[in-house]
């Protein structure tokens, strides 16, 4: 049996105002355009689809979805919690001395009875690929008066979006399904690349629990899940080339075969969804390499921090990389990327690219000679030698798009790449790097770790730790408590990044409108060093939906004016319909203040947001 949290029970105020009125539902992420007439709410009967008869399997595919959302409404039968409704400004009590701040309920509408049984398709271009930069536009409308649901969009993808938006409108009260109209949505997002990554290296993660961060994505119309396979940790993916690398998943059962990879990609597909896979390389490798031939790998019997941080061999537990000078690592590389890169559909493949440690190269002898043989080498030789050797079979067609992290262009050891081909993630530096990669001219996917790393803010996992043995505030380095009391409680991107905060990310800020163009979307990272299925998707959840609706319709209004205490009613509902539709979100808020709207705003000025330094 499933939580169902949003089969909600009406309080008594709430009760009166919704008696004979639908609500207008904001959907999340809010549309880029939405206008509500005011005839008051229809009837839904039992929806069909037409319009889906294009030979193409796309049709198929969008069919499907329909029967799908269809299915949810009405195993769901939704009821928001409440929605937004502004409250009073201050001007409105001048020289209050008590402020009140209930909203106002909805004014009561005669239901009209006749009911809506069909939605209209009409899609442009039926055969467009889900792949970068597709477009995804669909226009939703119910006519005063009108008989159907029309739906327009671009291609499949745009149709899929206007479905879960129908899913989130359609509500259920008095034993009926029904919806607010007239209404008229017109929408696509801002950017085109719009994901979280998910890491099965550290920890394992089942097909189970990927399939509903899938659900969760398409729900609020994300579209990519970024997916990192495998870690110096472990190697969990089959490959048909070089079967013994699965000696290194964490065991026999915790392997995605190829079929399941392909489940995965149908499944996400499906749901407009797309699935970029990484294998990250020459840094973070380790298992599954060594067993094709060990003298791939640099500094895997190392110990990785050695106390002494100058002779660390890795950031974290366990050490390893690609020996970037050694022949045999290319043939063994090339044969792993080819034999993936036919297994997933994506144009876009991540090679990885991070944290290159040099001192791990010290155990490498053809590194130590090729260094000892030219004195004039530097490690952005080393990276760039890396670079000119896998290029030719990793750009293996002309529709490959190669993403990277950003640090193998703008960290102390990188190379010179022409930007045509790549997409860079940049999780450093904030705006300072984005702005620095987009002026040279890379595409650029946002994943600033001040902002949308998942993972932080849990603590430290190392250890043997002495830090945590601090029984007085006197770990300080320069005053400042940089551990327990008030510091970083060893999470080295401390502290937990809240929705709130992932909102507010102005990505984009002094960027000219030429870097700006370069920016084509972001992804929230989530690494699993202390996550498993059994709290994936409460890390993810709902504080991705903050970062979807971001990046498909921004975080200001129309005034330019950040939204985010509007986006908190619609952020609290959509919890709730993700629980409901089985993916199990965390909660934000005491449920009080869900069913309460505003009531556990901090400011009572709506404004206040606008107001802190440097807001416009
Ligand atoms: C998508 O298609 C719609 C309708 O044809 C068009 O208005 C819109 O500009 C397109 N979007 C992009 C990003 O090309
Ligand atoms: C690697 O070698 C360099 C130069 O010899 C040295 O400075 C550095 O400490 C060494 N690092 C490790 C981890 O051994
Ligand atoms: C030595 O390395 C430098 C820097 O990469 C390079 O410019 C130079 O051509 C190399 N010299 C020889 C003899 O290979
Ligand atoms: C980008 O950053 C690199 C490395 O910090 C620096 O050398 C370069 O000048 C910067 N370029 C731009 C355009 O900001």
């Amino acid at each position: 049996m499933l939580y169902r949290p949003s089969l909600r029970l009406l309080s008594a105020t709430a009760l009166l105002a919704t008696l004979s009125s639908a609500v207008k539902v904001n959907p999340l992420p809010a549309p880029r355009e939405i206008t509500w007439g005011s005839a008051g709410p229809i009837a839904i009967g039992e929806l069909s689809l037409t319009g889906a008869d294009s030979d193409s399997a796309n049709a198929q595919l969008v069919t499907d979805a329909f029967a799908r959302s269809w299915k949810a409404i009405k195993d769901l039968k939704y009821y928001p919690q409440a929605t937004e409704a502004p409250i009073p400004t201050y001007a409105e009590f001048p020289g209050a001395t008590q402020i009140p701040w209930k909203p106002a309920a909805p004014a009561s509408k005669q239901k009209r009875t006749t009911p809506l049984s069909e939605v209209h398709l009409k899609v442009e271009d039926w055969d467009a690929d889900l792949q970068q930069g597709v477009n995804e536009s669909y226009v939703l409308s119910i006519g005063d008066g009108g008989h159907t649901i029309d739906i327009t969009s671009s291609t499949a993808w745009g149709a899929l979006h206007a479905f879960t938006t129908l899913q989130q409108l359609v509500i259920y009260e008095n034993n009926a399904f029904s919806i607010e109209q007239p209404v008229t949505i017109k929408d696509e997002p801002m950017y085109p690349f719009r994901g979280i990554m998910v890491d099965t290296g550290r920890n394992y993660i089942s097909t189970d629990k990927l399939k509903e961060q899938i659900d969760g994505l398409s729900l609020s119309k994300m579209n990519v899940l970024h997916w990192h396979l495998d870690d110096t940790q472990s190697w969990p993916v089959e490959l048909k080339t070089y079967p013994q690398m699965t000696k290194d998943a964490y065991s026999a059962r915790e392997v995605y075969t190829q079929d399941c990879i392909k489940d995965i990609i149908q499944y996400g597909r499906a749901r407009g969804v797309r699935i970029i896979p990484e294998v990250d390389m020459p840094g973070h490798a380790y298992s599954g390499w060594r067993q094709v031939d060990e003298s791939i790998i640099s500094c895997g019997d190392s110990w990785w921090s050695n106390d002494l941080w100058s002779y660390h061999t890795a950031v974290q537990p366990n050490p390893g990389q690609l020996d970037i000078i050694n022949d045999k690592t290319y043939e063994v590389v090339e044969k792993v990327y080819k034999e993936l890169a036919g297994v997933f559909t994506d144009h876009v493949f991540h090679v990885g690219g991070d944290e290159i440690q040099k001192g791990c190269y010290n155990f490498s002898e053809p590194i130590t000679k090729w260094f000892a043989d030219n004195s004039s080498r530097t490690y952005n030789d080393l990276v760039q030698y890396w670079v000119d050797k896998t290029w030719p079979f990793f750009m293996d067609s002309t529709d490959r798009k190669l993403m990277l992290w950003e640090d193998v262009v703008i960290s102390g050891e990188h190379a010179n790449i022409d930007p045509k081909n790549i997409i860079l993630q940049s999780w450093n530096g904030d705006v300072v790097n984005i702005k620095n990669l987009t002026n040279r001219g890379y595409d650029v996917v946002v994943s600033s770790s001040n902002w949308f790393y998942l993972d932080c803010g849990n603590g430290g996992y190392v250890s043997n730790d002495n830090r945590y043995n601090t029984q007085i505030n006197a770990n300080l380095e320069d005053g400042v408590p940089n551990f327990n009391y008030g510091g970083i409680g060893g999470s080295w991107c401390a502290p937990f990044k809240t929705w709130q905060r992932i909102y507010n990310y102005d990505f984009t800020e002094g960027l000219t409108d030429d870097e700006k163009s370069h920016v084509i979307g972001a992804s929230a990272p989530l690494w699993t060093e202390q996550v498993d299925d059994t709290i994936i998707s409460q890390k993810v959840w709902p504080r991705a939906a903050a970062l979807a609706e971001l990046v498909w319709s921004g975080n200001r209004n129309g005034e330019g004016k950040k939204r985010t205490t509007e986006l908190t009613q619609r952020i609290n509902n959509f919890r709730e319909y993700l629980v409901a539709s089985g993916v199990m979100a965390a909660p934000l808020m005491p449920k009080y203040c869900l069913q309460n709207p505003h009531s556990c705003d901090l400011n009572w000025d709506q404004d206040a947001l606008n107001k802190l330094p440097g807001a416009p």
